[in-house]
């Protein structure tokens, strides 16, 4: 199974920014774990950080024509407003899970909204970098018992 990670806007900041709300790990050591759980379950697992919308949209378009099996993406800030972004992933089929660090339902009432959770599997929110830990997890159990 071939898995892109996406992270969207912001998200390079990590490590320094708003580190009360999002904690102290860097985007890389992040990353990092991913890898290790990647190589741990027997997936090849690509990332992929952008701050620009439709740098994003291309890399999905990408994905698409490199026969990626699945997404996981934090869509960052662009999860409460992108209409693009929700129609490239609608458009290339590829499964997605959309990971949160923070909650996003238990804060301001503009992040409750996610333009990207009606074209997901589902939503990981609010458990740091473990929600894109089990997000692999939940998503290669998916792709896996749908590739009988
Ligand atoms: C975030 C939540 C978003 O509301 C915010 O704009 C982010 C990070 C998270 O991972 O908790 O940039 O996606």
């Amino acid at each position: 199974m071939k898995i892109l990670v996406l992270h969207g806007p912001n998200l390079n900041l990590l490590g320094s920014r708003e580190p009360k709300i999002y904690g102290s790990e860097t985007l890389n050591d992040i990353d990092r774990k991913i890898a290790d759980l990647g190589a741990e379950l027997g997936t090849e697992v690509e990332f992929f950080q952008s701050n620009h919308e439709g740098v994003l949209v291309d890399r999905i378009h990408q994905a698409a024509m490199q026969k990626v099996d699945g997404i996981i993406i934090n869509p960052g800030g662009l999860t409460h407003t992108s209409v693009v972004l929700r129609d490239a992933l609608a458009g290339v089929s590829i499964p997605v899970l959309e990971v949160h660090l923070s909650n996003v339902h238990a804060r301001e009432d503009f992040r409750h909204r996610s333009l990207i959770a009606p074209v997901a599997l589902g939503q990981v929110s609010g458990l740091g970098s473990s929600s894109y830990l089990l997000a692999l997890r939940g998503l290669l159990e998916h792709l896996r018992s749908t590739s009988q």
